[in-house]
């Protein structure tokens, strides 16, 4: 009998890519367009597998019920897994992950806001379209010769540090576990948070989010920085403390934020929402920024990441039905 596989979260981009690769696989497949969550958890009785995203809340109560519900597995299609308690889900339920699909859309994605911040392209875009060609106010600066700071130099970090170095610009990375052989190769420096915060013009989070690293950027961290830093984060939404950023920005201390994450994200992003009244004043207050660009989570979404998201959740749930060794298993 093949594998009853639900998944929540579901948009239309996600059956099609899903549809496709099962061609290969075979497994019976249902979609469901809400977040996993305790309200709707009951939809996976009978169920084998849970296929959940980001944004999903997978506590306790929440894998008792899909322990309950007979499912085996809980298969995340992203990389970031700290919406799952590991805890509750030892030696009960396995958890698996998708650890890279493509390092390359994120890192690319984290270069397109800072160019489009530095170089006020959002501006200029409908500045022209309304016929205004003035200059006033989109004056950017050279980033060749400026310093980034980058925090975690894992997988999406790297490409993006290789190509800020083919840019001309220096780097401080900061991470608990330092590569120092990419380091020498790349000529770019490790050094303290403290050090990296007061020198560089441009911040970059790629750190997963954890106890150490939540709200790393806090009022504390922004005091240490220089006037007019940009800080773009592409990582999770609680590395930033969001009152924080927002008195950053109010102050000018702060110059220009990318947020393609925001803390509170869940009831927003990825779904259209333009008919409602917003009723989240910080997500407000953020928008209302002219220097600030937020984007929907949406980084990792280009054609060959979501193919490769796909089929390594299937192989992943292929490998677990198969009873293989799971590479990608997430456990404490
Ligand atoms: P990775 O696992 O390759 O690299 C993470 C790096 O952070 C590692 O080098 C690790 O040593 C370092 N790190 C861990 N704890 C740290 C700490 N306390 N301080 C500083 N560094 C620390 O991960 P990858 O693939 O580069 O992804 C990074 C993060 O990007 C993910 O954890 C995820 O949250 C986020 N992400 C966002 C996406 C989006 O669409 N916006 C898509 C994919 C990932």
């Amino acid at each position: 009998m093949s594998l009853k596989i639900i998944f929540f979260d579901a948009k239309p981009y996600d059956e099609s890519s899903f549809n496709n690769v099962n061609l290969k696989f075979g497994f019976e497949l249902s979609y469901f367009k809400e977040h996993l969550s305790i309200n709707n958890v009951m939809l996976t009785k009978g169920m084998d597998v849970a296929c959940i995203f980001v944004n999903a809340v997978v506590d306790k109560q929440v894998i008792n019920q899909l322990v309950a519900n007979g499912v085996k597995l809980i298969a995340l299609r992203c990389a970031g897994f700290n919406n799952v308690d590991l805890n509750a889900a030892k030696d009960r339920i396995k958890v698996v992950r998708v650890p890279a699909y493509s390092p390359y859309a994120v890192a690319e994605h984290t270069l397109a806001l800072m160019l489009t911040l530095n170089r006020k392209i959002h501006k200029a875009y409908n500045r022209t379209r309304e016929g205004n060609f003035a200059l006033n106010g989109l004056m950017g600066f050279d980033m060749h010769g400026k310093t980034a700071g980058i925090i975690g130099t894992g997988k999406i970090a790297k490409i993006l540090i290789k190509t800020l170095r083919s840019m001309g610009m220096k780097v401080l990375a900061f991470d608990v576990y330092p590569d120092f052989e990419f380091a020498k190769q790349n000529e770019i420096e490790y050094t303290t948070l403290d050090n990296l915060y007061k020198n560089s013009d441009i911040i970059s989070l790629h750190c997963p989010l954890n106890k150490d690293t939540e709200y790393i950027i806090n009022e504390n961290a922004i005091a240490k920085m220089k006037d007019g830093v940009m800080i773009i984060n592409t990582g999770r939404g609680k590395l930033i403390k969001t009152s924080a950023l927002i008195q950053g920005l109010k102050s000018k201390k702060i110059g220009a934020a990318g947020l393609d994450v925001y803390e509170e994200e869940s009831a927003y992003f990825f779904e259209d929402r333009s008919n409602r009244v917003m009723d989240d004043d910080v997500l407000a207050r953020l928008l209302s920024f002219n220097n600030v660009i937020v984007t929907s989570h949406q980084a990792f979404f280009t054609k060959e990441a979501l193919e490769n998201i796909a089929l390594t959740t299937m192989q992943n749930i292929q490998d677990f039905n198969d009873n293989k060794v799971l590479v990608n298993e997430v456990s404490i």
